[in-house]
């Protein structure tokens, strides 16, 4: 696990596009796995910039999103299909039919859906770089505390810190979703690099829990552990509540002199 410390929201982004963009420079039929909520708005925005430029080709990627509200539609201005839209999908040139969202329209067989969705991401060659937020509450996509850690994409009724948190954006809280198809823990162990991002104090205990703490269910990200490549970029307000600050910064150091191909 590398653990990279920026200053500040803007650093981390561009650290994270930085990452991104080499990824899909070096691959570029790349399958990205893709992330909402106010964290990756900056690498997105990053992104488009790269891509406005000439300097990033989305035309050969393929994307997967983590998770989309029961629901609600995809033209609904709440819904991650929207969000996606806004703040990536229409700014480049990722092909639509290969820019993969959750159905939150889906009635009936949720478990046959949720196993299709599974089918598609192993039929694309597996997720080739995850990029993920984190809940308060330490939830990575949204698999809510207690979640198991072998968990594969399914529906999962959100907790009521969650819906806290998100309601502020809906018109009354009757209008916020209760569940939400995600994929899961085990789904995203198998993705062969994660990236995880999380700027501000409201994330800090989250963020030490999943980095220093025992790995536990009641704390999703702290499955992160058991995977072989994953890098989290967080600034120094999310950064508060970890003890060993000056031991990743070593870390990182002798990263980049003595392999420095891993934070490429
Ligand atoms: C939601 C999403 C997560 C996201 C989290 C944090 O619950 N399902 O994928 O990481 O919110 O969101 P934010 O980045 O807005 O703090």
């Amino acid at each position: 696990m590398l653990v990279v410390l920026k200053k500040d929201y803007d650093d981390v982004s561009r650290e994270a596009a930085r990452i991104v963009a080499g990824a899909i420079r070096a691959k570029p039929h790349i399958v990205l796995g893709l992330a909402t909520g106010s964290t990756p708005q900056g690498l997105y925005k990053e992104l488009i910039a790269f891509y406005h430029e000439g300097s990033l080709d989305f035309s050969r990627a393929t994307s997967f999103n983590l998770d989309e509200y029961l629901g609600l539609a995809p033209t609904h201005p709440q819904s991650f299909h929207y969000f996606m839209e806004q703040n990536l999908f229409s700014s480049v040139n990722l092909p639509r039919e290969r820019a993969h969202v959750p159905d939150g329209t889906i009635a009936g067989n949720y478990e046959d859906y949720c196993e299709r969705y599974e089918q598609s991401i192993k039929s694309a060659g597996g997720i080739d770089l995850q990029i993920l937020g984190i809940g308060r509450n330490g939830h990575i996509g949204f698999n809510e505390p207690t979640s198991s850690l072998a968990s594969r994409t399914r529906l999962k009724a959100l907790s009521r810190e969650t819906i806290e948190d998100n309601r502020h954006v809906f018109a009354n809280e009757s209008e916020m979703p209760k569940c939400a198809i995600t994929m899961g823990i085990g789904t995203i162990l198998d993705s062969k690099r994660v990236l995880i991002l999380a700027a501000g104090r409201s994330k800090a205990a989250a963020v030490a829990k999943a980095i220093e703490g025992p790995i536990t269910s009641s704390v999703s990200a702290s499955a992160l552990q058991l995977h072989p490549d994953v890098t989290f970029i967080i600034d120094e307000e999310a950064a508060y509540s970890l003890t060993q600050r000056d031991y990743y910064r070593h870390v990182l150091e002798m990263t980049k002199l003595f392999t420095p191909e891993r934070l490429s």
